[in-house]
């Protein structure tokens, strides 16, 4: 089962919204003598128990990144192997969808996918609209860049047709235009792996999100680690540019 009743602390303040980059699945199969794909497996169980437990502490919004614009870029074997492992989670969500009551939404030019898992996506995001747990926003050939990019087609796209016009664009109505549209920004960004870069993720939305970086890799990010990245997030000064 994808979700079950997990202990948790009681005692402090949970964000709305945190989103993760799941990296190091890589380095950590290479340091075992396996293959990069091994990692991949790992690291979708520690998505799963990172679900799990978010949907226990009562958090609204996961935003997960699973697979990036730039990712093509890898081995045919390496990307099949990712895209294998998202079907056979597809599947596994939409079998036990009514028993974990979670929304799932998926962030990303989906045509590239096969079409079978586009179908799954669609399937998972339509099916789960009406559950109230916690929402899981997939990134899935995402960009941070490309995001802003169809945004602004589309809202040119409306001018030309003449159903608006360039001034009225405001930040608002600009986040309306994003796979986030509806969803609040994440407060709090969380980047396992150890680098020390966003790698195109959210840009338009974690404009003000606090960061956390740790280096345990994601294969090895447990509830223990969600916990400390909240704790740090908890002791956070969030100032918005004023002069608290
Ligand atoms: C993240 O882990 C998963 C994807 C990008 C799909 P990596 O595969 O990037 O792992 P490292 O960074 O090479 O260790
Ligand atoms: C970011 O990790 C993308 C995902 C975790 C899906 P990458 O491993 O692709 O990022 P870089 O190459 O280290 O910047
Ligand atoms: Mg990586």
């Amino acid at each position: 089962m994808l979700f079950r009743k997990q202990k948790t602390p009681a005692d402090r303040p949970v964000p709305t919204h945190i989103a993760i980059v799941m990296d190091g699945n890589g380095r950590w199969a290479r340091k075992r003598g396996m293959p990069r794909q091994a990692g991949h497996k790992v690291g979708a169980e520690a998505f799963r128990t990172i679900a799990n437990y978010a949907k226990a502490i009562g958090l609204k919004y996961l935003t997960v990144y699973t697979f990036s614009t730039e990712n093509w870029k890898r081995s045919e074997e390496e990307v099949n192997a990712i895209m294998d492992l998202l079907e056979k989670y597809l599947r596994e969500i939409l079998r036990d969808m009514d028993k974990n009551q979670v929304r799932f939404c998926f962030f990303g030019d989906m045509s590239r996918l096969s079409p079978q898992l586009q179908e799954e996506a669609r399937l998972a995001a339509g099916e789960s609209k009406k559950y109230s747990g916690v929402q899981v926003n997939f990134c899935l050939n995402y960009g941070g860049r490309a995001e802003i990019v169809r945004a602004a087609q589309k809202f040119a796209r409306d001018c030309v047709e003449g159903k608006c016009r360039p001034e009225e664009l405001t930040q608002e109505r600009f986040s309306d235009l994003m796979y986030s549209a509806g969803v609040p920004d994440p407060e709090l960004v969380i980047r396992p792996g150890g680098e020390l870069r966003t790698s195109n993720f959210l840009l338009w939305q974690s404009a003000y999100a606090e960061y956390y970086f740790t280096d345990v890799l994601w294969p090895d990010f447990g509830p223990k680690d969600l916990e400390k990245a909240i704790a740090a997030y908890n002791g956070r000064n969030r100032r918005f540019g004023g002069a608290k």
